[in-house]
């Protein structure tokens, strides 16, 4: 399947001679401590633009994907849920509403048909997308609009719960089956920000065996990670550092079928008050990353307001760590037909000065200039 694709990729624009849109290159891949990109191993700059499939305008999505990728941003990560409990009656997009105890897909125009148009113009520009399933936060709904269907007491009861663990296993089955033979796709990931707080740390452990052997068993050419924020490791004392959040990062890691490790970096979020101490976070993961074999990806991190002094030095650092494979700063933002972007102040728009410092100047010394 996969050596069919890139054949009739590369026959394709011969034979018809057009601009007829086509996938790009091959399925991202793995190589040491390295992602492999259209054949390409190294180091990666990338984004996050969570909002991207919630668009409702085709041009805005080719607009913000062609500055993306004019700018050398190679991987993207959208979100790939948007749970409800009560149909929007103005056209908002959503993808699963969660009512008295069932689950329905929404697969029509403002539904699912979003993500294809995003999964589409990534292939037409050559970028890679890494896609969570499910909310722990409930922005966009997440594990609590299954809970407010469902019943149990909070998102600590997800993830144990038979009715809701079997809603989500169909919708990942939608999702995942929907894109399985894209090349556009860099990884499935469980969820964005997986926690449990107060939970024994086998709970997601045994969550994130159970979901990663089964996206595997529907899509075995596509990366899966999980899209937690790495807490939960050795090297510090501080609370991102212990299993407060459920989660054990190198425990987590070493599952079969979890291809790569990921970190967020919030230090103000996190009550964190001296930046440096993001530098040291990066170093740390990247060592269990390297001991166990498998790339850590800095998928999150973001400083309000300055973007061009601390945020500079975390992303440094990363590329600087055999084990980070590639770093994606939250977020991206751009001035689109009904304004600007969502603005949390993590923001760098397109063409700012702080986008030159954060995005170009980075892409250039990662392409060695
Ligand atoms: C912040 O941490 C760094 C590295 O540990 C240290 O060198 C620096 O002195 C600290 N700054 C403050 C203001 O504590």
């Amino acid at each position: 399947m996969k050596s069919a694709i890139s054949l009739l990729s590369i026959i394709a624009p011969l034979a018809l001679g057009t601009s007829v849109a086509r996938q790009s290159g091959s399925n991202p891949s793995i190589d040491g401590l390295n992602f492999v990109i259209d054949g390409e191993s190294g180091y990666f700059a990338g984004t996050n633009a969570y909002w991207l499939p919630f668009l409702t305008n085709d041009a805005d999505v080719d607009l913000a994907m062609g500055h993306m990728a004019e700018a050398g941003l190679k991987i993207l990560r959208v979100w790939g849920f948007n749970d409800l409990n009560t149909i929007p009656d103005d056209g908002t997009v959503y993808f699963q509403l969660h009512s008295d105890g069932a689950s329905t897909i929404n697969t029509g125009e403002n539904g699912l048909e979003r993500l294809d148009y995003v999964v589409s113009a990534a292939e037409s520009a050559g970028i890679k997308l890494i896609i969570p399933l499910v909310n722990f936060w409930d922005d966009y709904g997440g594990m609590n609009a299954y809970v407010a269907a469902y019943g149990g007491s909070d998102q600590t009861s997800w993830y144990t719960d038979a009715d809701m663990q079997s809603a989500y296993q169909t919708y990942i089955e939608a999702v995942v089956s929907r894109y399985v033979d894209s090349t556009a796709i860099l990884a499935w990931e469980l969820g964005n920000e997986p926690r449990c707080p107060s939970c024994d740390t086998s709970i997601i452990h045994e969550w994130a065996t159970k979901t990663s052997a089964f996206i595997k068993s529907i899509d075995p050419s596509h990366l899966v990670a999980i899209g937690d924020e790495g807490m939960g490791l050795e090297g510090g004392s501080d609370y991102p550092y212990t299993t407060t959040e459920g989660t054990d990062f190198a425990l987590n890691l070493a599952i079969p079928d979890i291809d790569f490790g990921t970190l967020h970096l919030y230090t103000t979020d996190w009550d964190v008050t001296n930046n440096s101490w993001g530098n040291q976070w990066v170093q740390d993961h990247a060592a269990v990353c390297e001991s166990l074999g498998k790339p850590c990806l800095f998928e999150e991190y973001g400083i309000k307001d300055t973007h061009c002094t601390d945020e500079l030095a975390w992303q440094d650092t990363a590329f600087a760590a055999d084990g980070v494979a590639a770093d994606l700063f939250w977020q991206f933002g751009d001035t689109l037909s009904g304004g600007e972007t969502a603005d949390d102040r993590y923001t760098v728009f397109y063409g700012t000065d702080d986008w030159e410092c954060l995005v170009t100047d980075h892409v250039a010394e990662i392409n060695g200039a």
